[in-house]
């Protein structure tokens, strides 16, 4: 992993021209750290925080479902955060992130006029939003930032949106107004009842589709349980549903392999393959036990940085 993560530091150096050779499309690299100002900094939920900042050839071409991969300092790890929202007059980006590890705690004490180190992207597939009719959009955890761009592109192609949002309480609800907003229609479930119904997000979904509800796509990001979850609710009714995966990531590009996710019969690389897949073909059980692959290490970190 270390001598992996050698490797890319000095690859993330090369030109976009060097990208190319690699088929890597669309792909912009910012070396400049001054370009990463950070212009806004929030406090969205307990250890979960929104920062824009400066970031104009990213804004310039974000698209909803694309990511950016970010490093925090010189000799910070890289990993992915999703392009929640980008002003393309302003040269801004929005990023949402939950302090778990090391690097988004790193993150989260950078203040209103401190720079990233890096931020590379937008990275993977843009979501293909078209007039589809009734769509059920699922947002789960810290999943809610990942779908806010969903749910206002999908609303701009003019589709009927059904947004699910859950947490474990009410106060680790993120984004309930701005989704509320948007959507035609919007439900809540808490682990606890303290705000929704007490119970899932997938309980919510099998309610409605109990209830003969109809719909003609199915988005769902959150919680590797909950996206199989709702993998599984909708699987007897034959409903196109997509997720959006969070593998351990580390350049972004498809030269680590860290992303490695089995489809169907393929393995696919969700970096640049995804991160959106077909539900009912991944393999949840794999992708689970690879995110649990660096929780020791993980530990031992936090513990230095504690120490
Ligand atoms: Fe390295 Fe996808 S993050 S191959």
């Amino acid at each position: 992993m270390l001598r992996t993560s050698t490797f890319l530091t000095r690859f993330i150096k090369h030109s976009p021209s060097h990208y190319k050779r690699f088929g890597v499309v669309a792909l912009r690299v910012h070396s400049m750290a001054r370009h990463f100002k950070i212009l806004g900094k929030e406090d969205l939920a307990p250890s979960v925080k929104r920062l824009v900042a400066l970031a104009p050839l990213i804004a310039e071409k974000a698209q909803a479902g694309q990511f950016v991969v970010l490093r925090v300092d010189e000799k910070g790890e890289r990993f992915p955060l999703t392009l929640v929202d980008w002003d393309r007059d302003k040269g801004t980006v929005t990023l949402i992130f939950q302090e778990v590890g090391v690097s988004t705690r790193k993150l989260g004490k950078l203040e209103v006029g401190d720079c990233i180190k890096d931020i590379v992207g937008p990275l993977g597939i843009p979501t293909g939003i078209e007039n589809l009719g009734h769509v059920v959009v699922i947002g789960g955890g810290v999943g809610a930032a990942l779908i806010y761009p969903w749910v206002r592109a999908l609303k701009k192609r003019g589709n009927h949106v059904v947004t699910i949002l859950g947490a474990r309480t009410a106060e680790l609800l993120l984004l309930e107004q701005e989704l509320r907003e948007l959507s035609d229609e919007l439900h809540i479930s808490t682990d606890d009842g303290s705000s929704g119904i007490k119970g899932f997000t997938s309980d919510i979904l099998m309610n409605l589709l109990g209830k003969g509800r109809k719909f003609d796509l199915v988005m769902a990001a959150g919680p590797v349980p909950m996206m199989r979850a709702v993998a599984e609710a909708t699987r007897p009714h034959r409903m196109k549903t997509i997720v959006s995966l969070n593998p351990i990531m580390v350049d972004g590009t498809g030269m680590c392999g860290g992303c490695r996710v089995a489809v169907g019969s393929e393995i696919k690389f969700a970096c640049v393959d995804g991160p959106e897949f077909d539900a009912h073909q991944v393999d949840f059980k794999e992708l689970m036990n690879r995110l649990r692959t660096y929780q020791e290490e993980e530990a031992r970190a936090t513990q230095l940085l504690d120490s």
